[in-house]
């Protein structure tokens, strides 16, 4: 980032009425963006992470506390050998290029998933940024990277397992401790771009009361306005967790 300090144009007659505690973005249609302007995919992803930079500021200004964005999963290995390679290197250009800025910002990095399948010097990286970082409280930024909701619930059950807890200690908030997102409250709204409507392995457990909001946008198009339009959906939604709505009888 080279903005230092987000330059703060909300006052409190502009800010959403109602913020998610925790989003999470499936940042999808780098591919398709880049494919419809006759351009290679790699480029898709580095308009995606030029968009990143504005949706975190914005988000720090709309005082969202967590912010999980989805940047690869453990489903992503599929797609050919170049536009792997190329999505390992952009993680690393934004360690590299953005880690200075997101701490002078306040933004605390976290990372879901698994670090195996990235290089060493990648890896070392990644927990440097964390480490760097732990102490910072204005945002927390989960990066999920190579990560997969199954994949995180089979390393938890493993680690129970090999702890020897006993079965009647098992109860959700011990589990909750066990995954990569311990300590964090669940996702309250779960923002799909590029207009796909399934969660692709994304959070299936701590997504499972979450609002949804899926938009036909493209990730590298969804700016400050788009994510004020899912707010504004969100302040709107009933949250009955399976009960009743306020004042009902
Ligand atoms: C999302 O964009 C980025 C990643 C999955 C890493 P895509 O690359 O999936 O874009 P589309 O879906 O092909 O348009
Ligand atoms: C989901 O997008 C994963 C990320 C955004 C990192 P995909 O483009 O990989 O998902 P599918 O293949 O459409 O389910
Ligand atoms: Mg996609």
């Amino acid at each position: 980032m080279t903005n230092a300090t987000p330059i703060v144009t909300e006052t409190a007659a502009t800010l959403p009425a109602r913020v998610p505690y925790h989003l999470a973005i499936i940042m999808d249609g780098n591919g398709r963006w880049a494919t419809e302007r006759g351009l290679p995919r790699q480029a898709g992803h580095r308009a995606g992470v030029e968009n990143l930079r504005r949706v975190i500021r914005a988000c720090s200004e709309f005082g969202v506390q967590i912010l999980t964005i989805y940047a690869f999963s453990t489903e992503n290995w599929r797609r050919p050998g170049p536009e792997v390679r190329g999505l390992l290197t952009i993680l690393e250009m934004m360690l590299d290029r953005e880690l200075d800025n997101l701490d002078d910002n306040g933004v605390q990095l976290r990372h879901l998933g698994r670090l195996d399948g990235l290089t060493p010097n990648l890896q070392q990286k990644v927990l440097n940024a964390v480490e760097r970082t732990r102490n910072n409280d204005r945002l927390t930024l989960n990066v999920a990277f190579n990560y997969g909701g199954r994949d995180e619930i089979l390393r938890a059950v493993k680690q129970i397992v090999s702890e020897g807890i006993p079965p009647e200690q098992i109860d959700e908030v011990l589990f909750n401790h066990y995954l990569d997102t311990a300590g964090e409250p669940d996702v309250d709204l779960l923002v799909r771009t590029a207009g796909e409507m399934r969660v692709s392995n994304f959070l299936i457990w701590q997504a499972y009361y979450a609002e949804y909001y899926a938009t036909p946008v493209y990730w590298p198009d969804f700016d400050k306005e788009e994510l004020r339009k899912a707010f504004a959906q969100f302040t709107g939604r009933d949250r009955k967790y399976g009960g009743l709505s306020k004042g009902s009888q």
